[in-house]
């Protein structure tokens, strides 16, 4: 069953070409992660695939639906942690999640304990009464990484959701993902860690300027050498170059 389905998508910004006919399927109880060099739209096609930003051309569907004609419904399918979260500094973390969980219509007295049980596994109890403002990078993403998580999303868009978090935290997320794949659930992910997509994903997909380079299986990336070798082989080695070179001119 295909529950994400970029079919031929572009998006730009002015003169930017950010997507370029990208096409990609995301499978039920998959792990898909998109990787590439800075710039090459994979959060851009993170945030076309939760309905914030709108394709040029092409279409994108999430179990079925069009997050361009049916955005709001995707939206509470989805469970989305973007890149840079931004949240309510003027609230205690506790108050951000109950607040996220009375969107997405928990139970009020289900919610504190469902808040509780993540603020434990994230080892945020000492500091999720106070206000965010004083959070550090790691306990944002945490908290970020929580309220998509809280209301059982059939679908998981997280945008680098490892980058700033403390070894310990990133092992839990892994887990936790881990853990939501064998529910059922899909997860698109981007990370620039390829340690990180070779122990969860089940398929990647390498991005460059915009367009899709090239996608596989990562249990046949791993046997060609893992992730390093076949990148470095298939596109940083030119990249690469090119950079030193500009350099020593
Ligand atoms: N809102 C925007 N306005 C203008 N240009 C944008 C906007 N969002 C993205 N871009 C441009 O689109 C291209 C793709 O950006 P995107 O953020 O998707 O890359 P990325 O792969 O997520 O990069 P990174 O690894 O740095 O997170 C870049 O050239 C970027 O400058
Ligand atoms: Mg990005």
């Amino acid at each position: 069953m295909v529950v994400i389905e970029f079919d031929r998508v572009s998006k730009r910004f002015g003169e930017v070409s950010a997507l370029d006919k990208v096409s990609f399927r995301v499978g039920k109880g998959e792990i898909f992660g998109l990787l590439g060099p800075n710039g090459s739209g994979k959060s851009t096609a993170m945030r076309l695939c939760v309905g914030i930003l709108r394709p040029d051309e092409g279409s994108v569907r999430v179990l079925g639906h069009d997050t361009k004609s049916e955005a709001r419904l995707v939206k509470r399918l989805v469970g989305y942690s973007p890149e840079e979260p931004r949240l309510y500094d003027f609230l205690s973390g506790y108050e951000y999640l109950n607040f996220v969980s009375g969107i997405y219509g928990l139970k009020p007295e289900e919610r504190r304990e469902k808040i509780d049980r993540f603020v434990e596994a994230f080892g945020l109890e000492g500091k999720i009464d106070e206000e965010i403002k004083g959070y550090s990078r790691g306990m944002r993403q945490k908290v970020s990484l929580i309220a998509a998580m809280l209301h059982d999303p059939e679908v998981l868009v997280l945008d680098e959701p490892v980058a700033g978090l403390d070894p310990r935290s990133a092992r839990i997320v892994k887990e936790l993902l881990k853990g939501f794949k064998r529910m059922g659930r899909s997860i698109l992910i981007s990370t620039h860690i390829l340690g990180v997509a070779e122990a969860i994903c089940d398929r990647v997909a390498l991005m460059r300027r915009g367009r899709l380079l090239v996608s596989g299986r990562m249990d046949e990336l791993l046997k060609m050498g893992g992730l390093e070798d076949v990148f470095l082989e298939l596109e940083c080695k030119e990249d690469l170059r090119e950079v030193v070179e500009a350099l020593l001119k």
